[in-house]
């Protein structure tokens, strides 16, 4: 089978590669190398039976070239950060998927499956209940809310706190600029792939945790910030009080997911959630993660918080599961294999700076008046 891999030389795409390579199949990787997230270049890990292309998915030249004589398509390339460049978001994430479609229509290309790396950002605040009003997809926490320490939803009718669910697939609340580029991508993808006959699937990852992962991206950094400041001597910051709820997916997991969505037909034109269903809260997660290092530093919490981020977000993985997929790897894998690969890296102190200088001077962290 002849596959193309859009930001193959990043952390999912990479790992989806050396799958695909390994189960005999050709691979290209069309990649543009962006800055922020390769810093220092092409990757060595990229393998020599992929052929690279270096290039834009937003240039219809450079797509029109890798997608040639491929009949499966991994889209995993994206922007994703806590920038304020909306457009570029819409541009790299939506615009580069409905040109994929586009291409190969005029083209009338032999593409069988279609797979866009989607996000858990789409649910945006989330799936709450209220004892009084039911499901509830609450709007984000209001500035003046957060500004007063009160991090728990509320029912945007009766004003009373709620419950959080587990997130289901048949909703989507997006919010920030990342969330709506993904909502598109996967509305682009599933609804031009029925239209013309293409299967599709999307994918809707939760945080994904492995090597590789790159030190520089801001959105799902939480084990890289932990571990880099642990590592350095210092506490780990839990933004809001640390209760917040998180669930993290093995990339072995999602790199599972992908090839199963890909040999079945059951999957086509629908979404999928992709993650480990398991509730773990900030803090519990600093505190394992601190375990793991062998260190005795309590974590820092500080009342400060982070625009844009949501309360709690634990995805409902039964819809997957039903196909044959299940998360085989737990909060300790996601550990000792990142921990073993950032110690690889060697000096990182530079790595933790940049981040948390960038966050600061873009005002994205702020601090609670009223912290509790
Ligand atoms: N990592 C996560 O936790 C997570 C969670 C949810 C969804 N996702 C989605 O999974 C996919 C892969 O994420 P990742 O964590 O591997 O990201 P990553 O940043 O490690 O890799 C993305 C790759 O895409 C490339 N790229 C970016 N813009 C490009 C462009 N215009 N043209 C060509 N290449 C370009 C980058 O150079 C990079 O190699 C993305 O679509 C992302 O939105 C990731």
């Amino acid at each position: 089978m002849k596959t193309l891999v859009t930001g193959g030389a990043g952390f999912i795409g990479s790992h989806i590669v050396d799958r695909l390579i390994a189960e005999g199949h050709d691979v290209k990787i069309l990649d543009s190398l962006e800055n922020r997230v390769h810093p220092k270049g092409k990757p060595s890990y990229i393998p020599k039976e992929a052929e690279f292309i270096g290039g834009d998915v937003c240039n219809k030249d450079d797509l029109k070239k890798a997608l040639k004589d491929v009949n499966v398509v991994f889209h995993q390339s994206a922007y994703q950060d806590y920038m304020p460049n909306y457009s570029k978001f819409i541009h790299t994430n939506a615009v580069s998927t409905a040109l994929i479609y586009e291409i190969i229509n005029e083209d009338a290309l032999p593409v069988e499956k279609v797979i866009v790396a989607s996000s858990q950002a789409v649910y945006g605040e989330g799936q709450y209940q209220c004892k009084e009003q039911g499901l509830i997809q609450p709007p984000t926490r209001s500035q003046t809310q957060l500004e007063k320490g009160d991090w728990e939803l509320h029912c945007p009718i009766c004003d009373e706190y709620m419950d959080p669910l587990r997130l289901s697939e048949e909703y989507a609340n997006p919010y920030n600029q990342y969330a709506l580029s993904k909502y598109n991508q996967e509305l682009i993808a599933t609804r031009l792939g029925r239209l013309l006959n293409i299967p599709t699937v999307a994918l809707r990852y939760s945080i994904t945790q492995g090597p590789r992962q790159s030190l520089y991206n801001q959105y799902s950094g939480i084990c890289r910030i932990f571990s880099l400041r642990l590592l350095n001597g210092k506490p780990p910051i839990i933004y809001e009080d640390g209760k917040q709820q998180r669930d993290y997916v093995h990339i072995s997991d999602v790199v599972d997911a992908n090839m199963l969505v890909l040999r079945s037909d059951e999957a086509n034109f629908q979404v999928f959630n992709v993650g480990s269903g398991v509730p773990v809260t900030v803090l519990e997660y600093a505190q394992l993660l601190t375990k793991k290092l062998d260190k005795e530093i309590e974590p820092l919490v500080l009342s400060e918080y982070r625009l844009g981020d949501n309360r709690h977000s634990v995805s409902d993985i039964s819809k997957l599961k039903k196909l044959g997929w299940f998360p085989k790897k737990g909060l300790e894998d996601i550990f000792d294999d990142y921990i073993a690969w950032v110690k690889e890296l060697g000096d990182l102190g530079e790595y933790f700076e940049e981040a948390d200088k960038m966050m600061r001077k873009m005002n994205v962290i702020r601090r609670a008046r009223d912290g509790k």
